[in-house]
């Protein structure tokens, strides 16, 4: 069977990567599945059905839910299934993941990879480079799906949880009131909230968690640019007080075990915030369903287990929903599901890649370079660094650039007046002699010190003046590296993956780099090894 369609060959590294459209496709066929099997059908339609077609199942850290749903979901595929053995693997070896999966790759026709891992954004490289990679040499071009990636994103899981809520609101998506309650602040299943609950044309969020807990800064960010409207409790108490308490809460595991001694030592007050009491029944609305993503801690379950069997119990039908939702990305990934999506695709950011502006040359640019530094018979001037700021941080930021790019040749610097007004200041460094610094270090000046100006001098006069802004793109250079410890990019994993980062316009409209593996939002400033 010729297996096709808008799915065939892509990755589920994160929620965003299925569109809205392509998301609802997936509950639509979820369900469809759902029913199919409950009526006892074959399903044959959405089965991959190829002995060649080989699933790989690697779970470098602990699981029963994900990873026993899609062993079933790969059975039900009747593929080859790969329950990966990464204890007794070369990973104990030193073996990086690249070198791995480029291995497995090899030994089918076409793969699929489910990856559990601590480094964030595995999936995302391990797409971005073995897919290419793959093609090259003759393979089918692989699939990844992250099955939780650190504290990054668990994106089926997203999935399985949304087609939950749907089903729960009789697949009405105009509007959805979620409570979110427990650790907030390292549940990735909660980050993903975040953009999953956007298929939702109104939402609204409820988080339920105390100080130390609480949901961090930026998705709650995110959730509010993503127009949703969202409160605060500290406590379940201050919740169900409030008068106005959601019928769907989602309760999360406390992972005090990640956190410092001075919180520990808080962790029965903790637990007492967000766990639900007997007491607390006849507080909530009729109707009201409980969801986690589970486990739950069998010492201290924040859904205590004398909920099981009333009718709150939401989440055993939740985590069953595994199977349906996994076994249908599975499917769409094949390309055995999807002819039939008519909805708008995953668009290409269109990010302008221009990062280099001709500036008008001004008649003081000229006068400017003859106070206090040496006049440039011919050369290069780089302007305007870090005008404006404090300084200590003018030169600091000199220090930075002449590192970054090496200037140890005849130049001279300093800090000056600007135009601007009497209290500002800005850095000055002049090259003599150098006529281009080349593409590579421009890249890096315009990343070092955006805003900064370049002037090329003949015969004492400015015949070119260029700004530089942040370029939208910066990758595999020595001297930056992304700070978030866990991702696969940090050198102390020491995988040997590329230091990458694209330009994006945060919420204020500021430009900021954000880490292409982890996403992992950094100021300019902060990308830098040097
Ligand atoms: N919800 C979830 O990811 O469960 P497991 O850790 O058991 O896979």
């Amino acid at each position: 069977m010729q297996r096709d369609g808008p799915f065939k060959g892509r990755s589920i590294s994160v929620v965003n990567s299925l569109s809205l459209d392509e998301q609802r496709y997936l509950y639509k066929k979820a369900r469809e599945l759902k029913t199919e099997l409950a009526s006892g059908g074959d399903a044959a339609s959405f089965r991959i059905a190829d002995p060649d077609y080989s699933a790989y199942l690697i779970f470098l850290e602990n699981s029963t839910r994900t990873r026993e749903s899609f062993r079933n979901a790969a059975q039900f595929h009747r593929v080859r299934v790969n329950m990966f053995d990464t204890a007794t693997s070369s990973f104990a070896k030193n073996e990086s993941i690249t070198d791995t999966i480029k291995m497995l790759i090899g030994y089918a026709p076409e793969s699929c990879f489910v990856i559990r891992s601590k480094l964030e954004g595995v999936c995302t490289w391990l797409d971005s480079y073995l897919g290419p990679w793959a093609e090259r040499c003759g393979h089918k071009r692989p699939v990844f799906l992250n099955a939780g990636d650190g504290k990054h994103e668990h994106p089926t899981q997203e999935f399985l949880d949304e087609f939950t809520f749907l089903e729960q609101l009789n697949w009405n998506d105009q509007s959805i009131h979620l409570a979110l309650v427990g650790d907030l602040y390292h549940g990735r299943t909660v980050h993903s909230k975040a953009d999953g609950l956007k298929i939702f044309k109104h939402v609204k969020v409820d988080l339920v968690a105390p100080d130390e807990l609480s949901m961090p800064p930026f998705y709650v960010d995110t959730m509010k640019r993503n127009g949703f409207e969202v409160r605060v409790f500290r406590t379940l108490d201050e919740y169900l007080a409030s008068g106005s308490v959601s019928k769907l809460w989602y309760f999360t595991r406390l992972q005090l075990e990640r956190m410092g001694e001075s919180v520990l030592e808080k962790a029965p007050l903790l637990k007492r915030a967000v766990t639900f009491r007997q007491d607390m029944m006849d507080k909530l609305p009729e109707g009201t369903r409980f969801f986690h993503p589970l486990p739950r801690d069998r010492m201290a379950p924040t859904i205590p287990t004398f909920l099981d069997d009333t009718p709150l119990n939401g989440w055993d039908a939740q985590s069953a929903n595994g199977y349906y939702t996994r076994a249908v990305e599975m499917a769409m990934l094949a390309g055995v599901i999807g002819q039939d999506f008519s909805g708008k695709g995953k668009e290409p950011t269109h990010e302008d890649d221009s990062f280099i502006m001709e500036a008008p040359i001004t008649k003081h640019a000229k006068q400017e370079y003859k106070v206090g530094i040496k006049p440039v018979e011919s050369g290069m001037v780089i302007d305007h660094i870090a005008s404006g700021q404090s300084l200590q941080a003018i030169w600091d930021r000199i220090d930075k650039v002449r590192r970054v790019l090496g200037l140890n040749l005849r130049s001279s610097h300093g800090v000056y007046h600007s135009n601007q007004g009497p209290e500002v200041y800005k850095g000055i460094i002049s090259v003599p002699d150098v006529s281009s610094f080349g593409e590579k270090n421009l890249k890096k000046l315009g990343a070092v010190s955006p805003g900064c100006t370049i002037n090329l001098i003949e015969n004492h006069q400015v015949v070119k003046k260029y700004r530089l802004g942040m370029p939208p793109r910066i990758y595999n250079f020595d001297e930056i590296s992304c700070k978030n410890d866990n991702c696969v990019s940090n050198p102390k994993h020491q995988e040997s993956v590329g230091t990458s980062f694209e330009r994006k316009i945060d919420a204020n409209g500021n430009a900021r780099y954000v880490c292409s593996w982890c996403e992992r939002e950094h100021d300019y400033s902060e990308i830098w090894t040097l």
